[in-house]
């Protein structure tokens, strides 16, 4: 991510703007005392909690994920299954493994995704590549779902990287049939706790084809050795003790209302602004007609006190566009939520008009 915004967004930070950047989830919703009593359980109850384990991660993790997406219609074995330091560990070891290749991310993607390709030596397109990076269910930053009413499409493509980050957090609660279930050797599939339980814990998991198994696991061990013990053996003895689904049900409906909130606050506001409803997750997608400077628009955003995350971050290298913005509702007070959307407008209003400025001494 370019530098530039990094230093934005940690001013704006600082100076408690209403933020409507990053991919958080609801602080009320954390299980705090949930996992306050498995992490202290871990630590006191289960020796294998404070010292090394095994690369793949801890078996009753595993078993969990496997039983999820069996129950979903995939054929996949606790054995298959690789615990990693979140999916963003997950996108980086796959990365590694696709070194010298393209992988294609469509016009506008997770920007880490972007990054740990990149960083690892592939060749990041828009389109059409040896491998696609997908996310089934929500995609990040459009907020809808680019895979499903595709999937037929989706599996005449070669390797697919399914990243499952907001899957479960579809408002609607339909949960499609994983990818892996129907190409299982040719998907590469991701999960993770963060975006449903908790980003702090870390704990997200890998699914590769099966030929790549011991590759993946040669290089996440030279990586860290394996993902914190204390943190899986915490959410083990989380998943099985407390109800995930209902947790997930409530984690739904509250993000759903605040959704409903921010973009009713934003075709109020920003009345000329094109964006997709979010489908679920945590963010919507705004796109301007106007070509401009991004990040002189989260510049002026920042003056104006609420934070975006400018377009540029979510595209590949040269993929073609008109100016955009991702506004997450997730973290917010949903109260601050129709503040945020106007305080946006006054900062879009400055940039188009500082734009419109600088065409005319140009020309
Ligand atoms: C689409 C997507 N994939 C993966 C991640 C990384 O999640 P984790 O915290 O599990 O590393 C994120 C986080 O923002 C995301 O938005």
């Amino acid at each position: 991510v370019d530098p530039r915004i990094v230093a934005l967004q940690k001013r704006a930070c600082a100076r408690g703007v209403i933020g409507l950047a990053g991919g958080l989830p609801a602080t009320e919703l954390l299980p705090r005392d949930e996992l306050a009593r498995v992490l202290a359980d871990a630590a006191t109850h289960h020796a294998v909690a404070l010292t090394y384990d095994w690369p793949e991660g801890v078996a009753q993790l595993r078993a969990w994920i496997a039983g999820r997406l069996s129950a979903r219609g995939a054929t996949v074995d606790a054995q298959q299954v690789i615990v990693t330091s979140g999916a963003q560990q997950a996108l980086s070891l796959i990365a590694m493994a696709h070194r010298g290749t393209q992988i294609a991310v469509g016009e506008a993607t997770y920007p880490a995704a972007i990054a740990a390709f990149e960083r690892a030596g592939v060749d990041v397109v828009a389109d059409d590549a040896d491998a696609h990076y997908v996310m089934p269910g929500v995609s990040n930053p459009r907020g809808v779902d680019l895979v499903e009413p595709q999937r037929a499409w989706w599996l005449e493509r070669g390797a697919l990287i399914a990243d499952e980050a907001y899957t479960e957090l579809r408002f609607d609660g339909r949960i499609s049939r994983p990818l892996v279930a129907d190409a299982p050797a040719r998907v590469w599939h991701v999960g993770t706790l963060s975006k449903t339980v908790s980003p702090g814990l870390r704990v997200g998991w890998l699914v590769p084809p099966l030929r790549e198994h011991q590759t993946l696991l040669d290089l996440k061990e030279a990586a860290d050795l394996q993902t914190a013990s204390v943190t899986q053996q915490a959410a083990a003895l989380f998943l099985a003790r407390f109800d995930y689904d209902a947790h997930v049900e409530r984690s739904r409906r509250h993000y759903q209302a605040r959704a409903a909130r921010l973009c009713e606050a934003l075709r109020r506001e920003l009345p000329y602004a094109r964006f997709a409803e979010p489908e679920g997750g945590f963010a919507a997608w705004v796109e301007l007609d106007e070509p401009g400077d991004e990040i002189g628009l989260l510049g002026e955003a920042i003056a104006a006190g609420v934070t975006i995350d400018p377009g540029r971050a979510f595209r590949p290298r040269d993929a073609p566009s008109a100016s955009s913005f991702r506004v997450s509702f997730s973290s917010a007070p949903i109260e601050d939520l129709a503040e945020g959307a106007h305080r946006l407008a006054v900062a879009v209003d400055r940039w188009l008009t500082r734009g419109a400025r600088a065409s005319r001494r140009r020309s």
